[in-house]
Parts: C-alpha cells; structure tokens; sequence
C-alpha cells in the first residue's frame, strides 16, 4: 500500500484516533495527515495518488458545516477514499450518505465508509455519553477495517457500497447564542482554549470572551482546559446532556460499509 492520506476534522480528538487506526491497518508506508480542524487550515491541495481516509464527526446527524466548508479545499482526481464517520453513541443518520456525496464532487472514490462510536462531546464526568470511546475494542475494528480496505483495493473491486442513511438529509438545526463559558475563579488565562476552537470563536485578554454566534458547539475548550474552569452548561445542553446519558447508555458497535 503506497501512500494514505488522513483527512479530518476532529476537534476532540475522536475522529482522528479512529483514522489513525484505519491507517495502521491499511500498511501505508508513508501517512501524511490534512488536518483541517482549526481555522487556517485551508490546504487547497489534488490528491493524484495513494489513499485518502476522510474522517468527520457527527453533528446532529450531518456533517458540521463548517467541517463540510474547510473539507471542499482538498479534491481528487478519482484516488480510492475511505470515509469514517465518528458520532457520540446516538445515530449517525445521514453523515456517512452527506459525506459521500461531497467526496464523490470533490474527485474521490469511495470504496469504503464506516461509522464509529467516540465519546459525546456533551459527555460530563458526572453525565458520561460513550466516554472513552473510541475504546480498544474500537480501534481493533479500526485497524481490521483498514485491513479489508486493503485486501478488496489489491483485489480490484473496487465498487462503492450502500451505506446507511438518506436523501434528502435531515435538518441542520441553527447554530448561534449557545456556547461554553468560563469560570473566572478557576481560569488561568493560559489561552489553550483559544488555540483549539475550531471557529476562532474565544479571544484570551485579561478574561476570556466567547463569540457565541460562531461557536460550534465542540466542546474541545471545556476538554482541553487543564484546570476545568471551561463549562457548557446552557439549560438546552443541560437538558440535552441528560436525556443523550439516559437513552443512549447502551454501547453501540462500528458499523461498516464494504
Ligand atoms: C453540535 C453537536 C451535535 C452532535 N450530534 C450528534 C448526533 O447527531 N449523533 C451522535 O451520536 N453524536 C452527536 N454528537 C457527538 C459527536 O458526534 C462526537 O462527540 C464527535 O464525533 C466527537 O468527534 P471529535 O472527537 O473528532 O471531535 C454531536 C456533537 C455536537 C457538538
């Protein structure tokens, strides 16, 4: 296996865990990463060879438009992809068809997609939502997923599967007037969670301002912040939060799609 490129967007991490391990799998001798998380990270680059493993995370069944946006600068001319959708334990609904549609007019094509499960980015330590996902078990998947990748490109089929979810998408609902906060008591102004805001949305002076319009909501700064000052504890996160704990407790396993 030549060349694998890893594509995603994963502001906590979880996506491109499960990437990585698809990677391994797959025996690239050489892994070059595109990660497209943080603003400014436009690569305006055409992939002429080798693999591309394309990674995103669920947003409320969808890809996250913002993801949808940086992923556009990076096209194709026809190499094999493999997709891998990342959700929080609830569904995956429509991502997987979504990202599909977006590989295939960048120039890829898809000869795999999977769906894995990773920690919710609403999980608390008091709430947990699959916490410590994607778990050993889950990159084991990975890894074998990576290796059926391999095994049906040097057997040349290389059709694209079904894969689950439909047409026309569900509703993005509207993002803005939501966002973490900061406890000012607890905060140290060390500007982490700054640096890993994928909208650019928190400015570190001699306190910490959030732009609630721009925020996605990926709660990297409140899983970042090394002395929990960060917290989302909107009443509609509050309550969104326990009813994901109550109803989607139950592990689910990675679906895949070959
Ligand atoms: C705004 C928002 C919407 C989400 N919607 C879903 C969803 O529809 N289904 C689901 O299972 N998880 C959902 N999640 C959880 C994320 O899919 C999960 O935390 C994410 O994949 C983590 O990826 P990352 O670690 O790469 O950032 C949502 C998270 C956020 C922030």
């Amino acid at each position: 296996m030549q060349t694998a490129h890893l594509i995603y967007f994963s502001p906590t991490g979880t996506t491109r865990k499960v990437a990585e391990a698809i990677a391994q799998g797959l025996g690239a001798g050489k892994v070059i990463h595109y990660d497209v998380t943080l603003p400014g990270s436009k690569f305006e680059t055409v992939l002429t060879d080798g693999v591309a493993i394309i990674g995103i995370p669920v947003y409320a069944g969808r890809l996250p438009e913002l993801c949808r946006q940086r992923l556009q600068a990076i096209t194709a001319t026809h190499i094999p992809a493999v997709l891998v959708a990342l959700y929080g334990n609830r569904e995956f609904d429509d991502a997987l068809v979504e990202l599909r549609a977006l590989s295939v007019a960048n120039g890829f094509h898809v000869v795999a997609a999977g769906a894995f499960i990773g920690e919710h980015s609403f999980s608390t330590p008091t709430q947990p939502i699959a916490a410590g996902r994607p778990d050993a078990e889950d990159l084991k998947r990975a890894v074998q997923f990576g290796k059926q990748v391999a095994t049906k490109l040097v057997g040349g089929t290389v059709d694209t599967p079904d894969m689950e979810g439909h047409v026309p998408y569900k509703d993005r609902p509207k993002l803005g007037g939501k966002a973490p906060e900061t406890d000012d008591e607890q905060c140290i102004l060390c500007g982490k969670c700054a640096e890993v805001c994928p909208s650019g949305s928190i400015a570190v002076d001699l306190s910490v301002t959030t732009n609630t319009e721009n925020c996605i909501m990926c709660c990297a700064c409140v899983k970042e912040c090394e002395v929990q000052a960060r917290h989302f504890s909107h009443p509609s996160i509050e309550e969104k939060r326990a009813i994901l704990h109550k109803n989607c407790c139950k592990p689910k396993t990675p679906a895949i799609f070959i």
